[in-house]
């Protein structure tokens, strides 16, 4: 081919991109800087267009990210959007093989390209570089700011990177919203979002602080599917100093453009070079499967921080917390409204109101279900003074973390709990009254330390204070790094609930153990969760790391226990044993009450048994929305577990065992679904079965509407 000839197709494809985007200047040719991925499936295209840094993503020669547009307004005027020219393109290779501390499998490959452009503005000579890691399924790239004169500190009024989707894919999203991720997933194609968005509202209204910057904002990890088969998943790494990214769509073209929290100002961010943003990242498979088995997020995170890990354990755990979020108990210990604030509280002086749970006996009695049935922890909430006026009031002194209530006798149930081998587990509701947290912070460790607390569960419901921050600002995204790294130089590990969704800090970290950022088990006390929920978290929650899901509610419908609340769980008795397989996290409660795990004793077993610490993890069926089955092999012992949870449809599977030993004999455990199962009306109906397999079995399992199976497998 002539080289005119080349040029000519270059600017058809070049003019034909920059049609479907809508977006770009033009350029008579572009596709300067080109890397492929280590397999060469996914290529990453880089230029500068009249000046403006453009990227493309492309799977086997398809596009998968269309050119789309690198930028940043900064509220001073002096944007870093346009007026470049590159000086500079390095590009190496890396691949190296790390053991995570905890997780799905006990080494993970990180092996990229990487191309890093050095961009240059002329005319305010700043400079800026942007670096690309492509991996065999997908890239993240980020903004690099060198230390210069003339970019030194600076504030973002927003970032601009774009995402241009070739395509009006299948999405499963939650709306944009600057405080929370407690919201149901919708499925629906882009185009479909606005039109989707005010009735996703009205349903929430009640339990979130709608931020509504536009009708089609939404949040990471944004999952999607392309008409072709393709899982695409857009989502940011190592989100550290920086504001929470969301997307907001053209949906015209069909383009994100990123959407970062503000602050109380409407700022979005305030650096000063040297530094960078987080990774901004887009996966792309061509199987379900290989989504649940990307390391992508992991991998673009920094090794390790913390020197010693041995005290960092993975924790199996139950809690006085079940009984109060359905409303049978409290955590207040008095209906008198003292004013810890005045210094007028005198707890001893107030009422009981005689339905406080966090009490010495109930504790106790915990501690011994604990320690009879193997368990590692035992959360307390409620157990200490400020719950009668927590939150929604103006708060800025609530809790201060230190001081139990009067009938709570803090050293001696730690000294009790300690006597059977187990550990009580701290809890650190701060009402997002953050200020008062940090003030409290030092001591409120050193207390656990004096009496043997090794992890803690935060909290931030509420507002944040001071007013007009967000739970997804960068003042609040450094509040819980601050809590992560204080704390490891406590030994204590961290379950941040209502803190900003995961990106994958865990391996830096990895004392942070678990996080909530999204609906877990709590809604199904609040009226449920849809059945494909579970179903959807693992491609887009659990893609930054571990969820606290709380799952184990064995006896799911709440009304049968808990007068004035009409919910259920909507789940099979079965499949809340798989979530434990599905849902992976080092943390992982059994939330039902122990009289419930008593009546359900043979398949409470399971929850016992099954393991936390993961060799290795096989994803063996798997679409979002439908269903998810995960075969698991222990660390340590070698058993092997398998999960499966499905939604409101039920699933046949037919599972070949090849992935055992061959030549050895296993025994089988299998927890599945009665044929009259049904997450609404016969959620207790199960068998519990067991055979002899091998590497050559096959099993043939059905989960039932709402529902899923569990299985033990341990050599004979
Ligand atoms: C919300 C948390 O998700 C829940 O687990 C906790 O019990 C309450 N806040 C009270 O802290
Ligand atoms: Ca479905």
């Amino acid at each position: 081919m002539k080289l005119t000839d080349k040029k000519t197709m270059k600017t058809a494809k070049y003019f034909f991109m920059a049609a479907l985007a809508g977006l770009l200047p033009c350029k008579a040719a572009w596709g300067e800087e080109k890397i492929s991925s280590p397999d060469g499936n996914l290529q990453l295209t880089f230029d500068v267009v009249d000046g403006r840094p453009v990227y493309q993503l492309d799977i086997k020669n398809h596009p998968v990210v269309k050119p789309s547009l690198l930028g940043l307004e900064l509220t001073d005027g002096k944007h870093l959007m346009d007026g470049f020219t590159q000086v500079q393109a390095d590009t190496c290779s890396f691949d190296e093989t790390w053991s995570p501390v905890w997780g799905e499998e006990s080494s993970i490959r990180n092996h990229y390209k990487e191309l890093a452009v050095t961009l240059e503005q002329k005319s305010t000579d700043r400079h800026m570089v942007l670096r690309f890691r492509l991996y065999n399924d997908g890239v993240g790239f980020r903004y690099e700011f060198p230390q210069q004169k003339n970019l030194v500190y600076f504030v973002i009024k927003e970032e601009k990177t774009q995402f241009a989707m070739a395509g009006d894919h299948l999405a499963w999203w939650i709306p944009g919203d600057y405080d929370t991720q407690e919201y149901t997933y919708t499925t629906s194609r882009l185009s479909e979002i606005r039109s989707k968005m005010p009735a996703v509202i009205e349903a929430h209204k009640d339990n979130s602080s709608w931020e509504t910057f536009s009708d089609t904002g939404v949040q990471t990890s944004l999952q999607m599917k392309s008409d072709d088969g393709l899982y695409i998943n857009i989502h940011e790494a190592a989100l550290v100093d920086y504001s929470c990214m969301h997307l907001n769509l053209d949906d015209t073209n069909l383009t994100f453009t990123t959407w970062l929290t503000p602050d109380a100002q409407g700022h979005k961010g305030y650096l000063q070079a040297p530094c960078h943003t987080p990774w901004r990242t887009v996966q792309v498979c061509d199987d379900a499967r290989k989504v649940l088995a990307s390391r992508l997020i992991l991998n673009l995170n920094e090794p390790c921080k913390i020197e010693d890990t041995s005290w960092i354990k993975p924790v199996k755990y139950v809690g006085v917390w079940w009984e109060m979020i359905a409303g049978r108990s409290t955590w207040s210990y008095t209906n008198d409204l003292p004013s810890v604030k005045l210094g007028l509280t005198d707890y001893a002086k107030c009422k009981p109101n005689g339905t406080h749970a966090a009490n010495n006996d109930t504790v106790r009695r915990y501690i011994d279900f604990a320690a009879r049935h193997g368990f590692d922890q035992v959360l307390v909430e409620g157990w200490n003074e400020g719950w009668e006026d927590w939150f929604g009031c103006s708060k800025d002194y609530v809790f201060d973390f230190q001081t139990p209530y009067p009938d709570f006798d803090l050293p001696e149930l730690n000294r009790y709990a300690q006597s059977k081998g187990v550990r009580l587990m701290m809890h650190h509701e701060t009402s997002s009254s953050t200020r008062n947290y940090e003030r409290h912070l030092s001591d409120a460790y050193k207390l656990m330390n004096k009496y043997g607390y090794v992890s803690v569960k935060s909290g931030y419901v509420g507002d944040i204070l001071p007013r007009g921050e967000h739970h997804y600002g960068q003042w609040q995204v450094n509040h819980y790094q601050l809590c992560v790294e204080e704390a490891a130089k406590h030994k204590i590990m961290v379950n941040g609930h209502e803190a900003v969704r995961p990106t994958g800090l865990c391996r830096t970290w990895p004392n942070l153990i678990g996080n909530e950022s999204a609906k877990g088990t709590e809604y199904e006390a609040f009226g449920g969760n849809d059945p494909d929920h579970t179903t959807i978290l693992p491609f887009t929650r659990l893609q930054g790391g571990p969820m606290d899901y709380t799952p184990g509610i064995l006896e799911t419908q709440i009304y049968k226990w808990c007068k004035n609340n009409s919910s259920y769980v909507r789940s099979t008795l079965v499949r809340q044993l798989a979530l434990y397989v599905t849902m992976y996290s080092p943390l992982q409660m059994a939330a039902d009450l122990p009289e419930h795990y008593e009546k359900y004793a043979d398949a409470f077993q399971f929850i016992k048994d099954v393991a936390i610490d993961w060799e290795k993890s096989l994803y063996l069926e798997a679409e979002p929305g439908d269903y998810v089955t995960i075969a698991r092999k222990a660390k340590g012992t070698g058993e092997w577990f398998i999960g499966n949870s499905s939604d409101e449809n039920g699933h046949a599977s037919v599972l070949k065992l090849d992935f055992l030993d061959p030549g050895k004999k296993y025994m089988a455990t299998i927890y599945a679904d009665g044929k009259k199962a049904h997450y609404e009306h016969n959620p207790a109906d199960y068998t519990i079965t067991t055979r002899t397999v091998t590497a050559k079995s096959v099993l043939k399992l059905k989960a039932a509407p709402g529902g899923g199976y569990a299985v033990r497998i341990v050599e004979k």
